[in-house]
């Protein structure tokens, strides 16, 4: 795509199937799509699989509907409640710090992994329910690792073929939804208010529209959703990040010299003020290697676009990993340089020049979270500890749901 992509320019269209494909490579573009006429778009019927398991969640509902439950969760990601998980997500980075030995070779990768899920189940599900958190967790890798394509945009095509992994997958789907329901009910018996994302959207009311709140089956997509939206993608930043660190000795340098500088004890949710350096470093290694690699719509109407007339039904296919390496707007596109993020640079560029959150009414509602979670767990493991990547060559890209090191992430770890 990206070969095409230089050959052909901003548009360039091709069919699968019956299906007539626009990938869109210009930052106005997709703009366009995401914000100024996203009420001629859609994404559902990119993510039919995905239903199945996250139901009308946030990710995969549409309209009105997705409108209301955007209001009911909103609440769950206000910044204080944000401030909150960040304890949660200091503390588990901490644990695996503490877990780690001098000299060692670990997969990266696998450690981020478990990681995120940890915090996004403790920030979920509160902490005295970490043995049902690893048993969802165990559920829902079996469930998406057998769905593995499914919020990509063809997925629709290969819904149809009879493949064994839908058994594997049914029986997974429903021990989650045996684990989740029955959390719930314990929930709603005690009516207690945890300070987690759970009771939160229990809790939701509403008051902007009908006063309602939400019944156990959109809890459960909600919770369901998080669970999976929120942990995957962050672990991909880190992984890569931690990669591009170790190719890059100054930038790592200066990175400690910032991470030292909070002193010995442990970062706090606040020191994210403390940690600009660090924040250029994950934008920079997310423009590299955005965790959501290519968003994908459905025009409900015809529409026009960089003087072509497409026609309705087309599917938009928008790649972040495409725009975040085209030249015009990032110069030398494969040199890793976080002072691109330095705030008069970014804001001389396009806004959708970089989208790793998407954009308009369906951008990430996750977004802050992500980069609490990103900056405080690579201050907190770097106060400790230096990765080495131990592979001969780069490590490989894998664009599964989200773009992964291929083959896991081997790296050394050295005390610092
Ligand atoms: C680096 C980390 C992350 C990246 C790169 C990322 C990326 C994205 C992108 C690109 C979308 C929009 C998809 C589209 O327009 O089709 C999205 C939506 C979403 N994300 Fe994230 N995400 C991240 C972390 C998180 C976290 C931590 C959470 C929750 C705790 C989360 C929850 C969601 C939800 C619920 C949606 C659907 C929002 C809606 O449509 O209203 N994400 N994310």
């Amino acid at each position: 795509m990206i070969e095409s992509a230089k050959k052909y320019g901003d548009i360039v269209f091709f069919k699968v199937g019956n299906e007539r494909i626009y990938l869109f490579n210009h930052p106005d573009l997709i703009r366009d799509v995401l914000v100024t006429n996203q009420k001629n778009f859609t994404k559902s019927r990119a993510l039919v699989r995905a239903k199945r398991v996250l139901g009308e969640g946030l990710l995969t509902s549409e309209g009105e509907f997705h409108l209301r439950q955007r209001r009911l969760a909103q609440p769950a990601f206000h910044r204080d409640r944000i401030s909150a998980y960040g304890r949660s997500m200091v503390e588990y980075a901490d644990r695996t710090r503490s877990r780690w030995t001098d000299g060692r070779s670990l997969d990266v990768h696998d450690e981020m992994m478990r990681l995120t899920l940890a915090i996004v189940a403790k920030t979920l599900f509160s902490a005295d329910v970490e043995k049902e958190a690893a048993e969802i967790g165990e559920a829902l890798t079996t469930a998406f690792g057998a769905f593995n394509i499914g919020i990509l945009p063809f997925s629709e095509l290969l819904e149809k073929l009879p493949l064994p992994y839908i058994k594997r997958f049914e029986a997974a789907r429903a021990r989650l939804d045996a684990t989740i329901y029955r959390i719930i009910d314990e929930r709603r018996a005690t009516g207690e208010d945890r300070g987690d994302l759970l009771s939160m959207l229990l809790l939701a009311q509403d008051t902007e529209g009908d006063g309602g709140g939400m019944t156990d089956t959109q809890v459960r997509d909600e919770a369901m959703t998080i669970f999976l939206a929120g942990h995957e993608t962050t672990a991909n930043a880190l992984s890569w990040t931690w990669y591009l660190l170790s190719q890059h000795p100054e930038i790592e340098a200066r990175f400690h010299r910032e991470v030292d500088a909070l002193g010995r004890s442990l970062p706090r949710p606040d020191d994210l003020a403390n940690l600009p350096y660090t924040r250029m470093i994950l934008a920079e290694s997310m423009r590299l290697y955005p965790p959501a690699w290519a968003v994908g719509r459905r025009a409900i109407n015809d529409f026009e676009a960089g003087g072509y007339h497409i026609p309705a039904r087309s599917m938009v296919l928008m790649s972040q990993y495409i725009t975040h390496r085209d030249p015009r707007f990032h110069p030398e596109p494969e040199r890793f340089d976080p002072e691109r993020w330095l705030p008069e640079v970014a804001a001389a560029r396009p806004r959708f020049s970089y989208f790793p959150f998407g954009g308009g009414t369906r951008i990430c509602i996750g977004e802050q979270f992500a980069w609490m979670e990103g900056i405080l767990i690579l201050a907190t493991i770097a106060q400790k500890w230096k990765l080495r990547y131990v592979g001969s060559a780069p490590p490989a890209i894998e664009p599964r749901i989200t773009l992964r090191p291929g083959g896991g992430l081997r790296m050394r770890i050295e005390g610092r």
